[in-house]
């Protein structure tokens, strides 16, 4: 299944969307096009308090004004949003703000996965049912097959899809237009893609971890739609402990409201959140087993690195690429390990928060 999600934008009076008027001429056969999404209980809700415009839209301001000039400069010509790659590590709004920029722009979406789109013919489908302005987003967008990808080429280029007819010598060429699109990859792995799909996207944006007082807003106005009464600094403790990234906010925010619901029966505040959250192990600076796991591993076994990632991936028992892509972006922002070509080193922090005393200042005690 090639479709994750999708979604039309409301319907104008006379049922149809402005943009399914536009499309009707080029597309005619558009209804056959439907995209189903099978949704289910936790994915309702995870969209209900999912933010649908830039104005619901906590943090990112840098990237939200990127995209508003983008997206005004877009409607003011009357042109589809130019092609846009977002990357930064998991949970920090990459589909979200797919999903804005559609209701933004007033456009439908579909919502893939380079895993999903494994066959060329996977794609095609995906391109040929198209509509003018749509907005088409892959995630992961790295893994994408060669193949996928030099079919995307002249798509996203020139809006065109060759296809290759018969084999061998006979083999033809033929070019089918498309309706004018907009691609928006998204990827943990910016230097995994291939330069030439990097280099079709008009726009490269970065996500960036979340400071604790826009993650406390985000846990505050998610506690708001789940009717969970909290006070701000039982906002500000999860906060603290949710590596920057609000997926993980409201994660511990739902882990808490249980605690809470059990527990308590009242409201979500500082020191019921801080119990809570050091129930579920999930400690002061938002540390979890593995983070910590990794970190005593470089510390205790090697002297405080180097150390390889695949040694610290048999230590852990998580594949080097959870690792790369969920642990150590966290772990590197706070300061606590560093990348070297010869491997990992754990900091002079990362002892101190682990309890342990940095080897320089274990010369100085002798
Ligand atoms: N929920 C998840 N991410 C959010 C964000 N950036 N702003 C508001 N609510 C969110």
């Amino acid at each position: 299944m090639a479709i994750i999600s999708s979604k039309k934008q409301p319907q104008e009076p006379n049922g149809e969307s402005k943009q399914q008027k536009e499309s009707a001429k080029a597309s005619p056969n558009q209804d056959l096009l439907q995209a189903e999404a099978a949704i289910d209980e936790q994915g309702k809700q995870e969209e209900s308090i999912r933010p649908q415009r830039f104005a619901d839209y906590i943090g990112q301001k840098d990237l939200k004004d990127v995209l508003d000039i983008a997206i005004k400069a877009a409607k003011s010509r009357g042109e589809v949003l130019d092609h846009l790659l977002l990357y930064g590590p998991p949970g920090l709004g990459k589909t979200t703000m797919a999903m804005i920029l559609a209701s933004e722009m007033g456009v439908n979406y579909k919502i893939t996965s380079a895993p999903a789109l494994e066959r060329p013919r996977d794609i095609v489908g995906l391109l040929v049912n198209i509509k003018p302005g749509d907005i088409l987003f892959v995630d992961e967008i790295h893994r994408l097959s060669r193949m996928t990808e030099e079919i995307l080429y002249p798509a996203m280029e020139d809006y065109r899809l060759d296809i290759t007819i018969g084999k061998g010598s006979s083999a033809r060429i033929r070019s089918l237009p498309l309706s004018k699109f907009t691609l928006v990859g998204a990827t943990t792995r910016v230097g995994a893609l291939t330069s030439p799909l990097r280099d079709r996207f008009g726009l490269v944006q970065k996500l960036r971890f979340y400071e604790v007082d826009e993650l406390t807003q985000i846990v505050l106005r998610t506690a708001q739609l789940l009717q969970t009464p909290i006070t701000e600094d039982g906002a500000t403790e999860i906060a603290r402990r949710s590596r920057g990234t609000p997926r993980i906010a409201n994660r511990l925010l739902k882990r808490v409201r249980d605690y809470a619901e059990v527990k308590i029966s009242g409201e979500i505040n500082e020191s019921v959140a801080a119990e809570a959250l050091q129930l579920f192990q999930v400690d002061p600076c938002g540390l979890d087993w593995t983070d910590r796991k990794m970190l005593s591993v470089i510390i205790e076994q090697f002297n405080g690195g180097p150390v390889g990632l695949e040694t610290i991936a048999a230590a852990t028992g998580e594949d080097t690429q959870t690792i790369e892509e969920v642990y150590e972006p966290y772990l590197m922002q706070i300061g606590y390990l560093s990348r070297t070509p010869r491997g990992r080193i754990a900091t002079k922090a990362a002892y101190k928060h682990l309890g342990f005393t940095p080897p320089n200042e274990q010369l100085s005690l002798l």
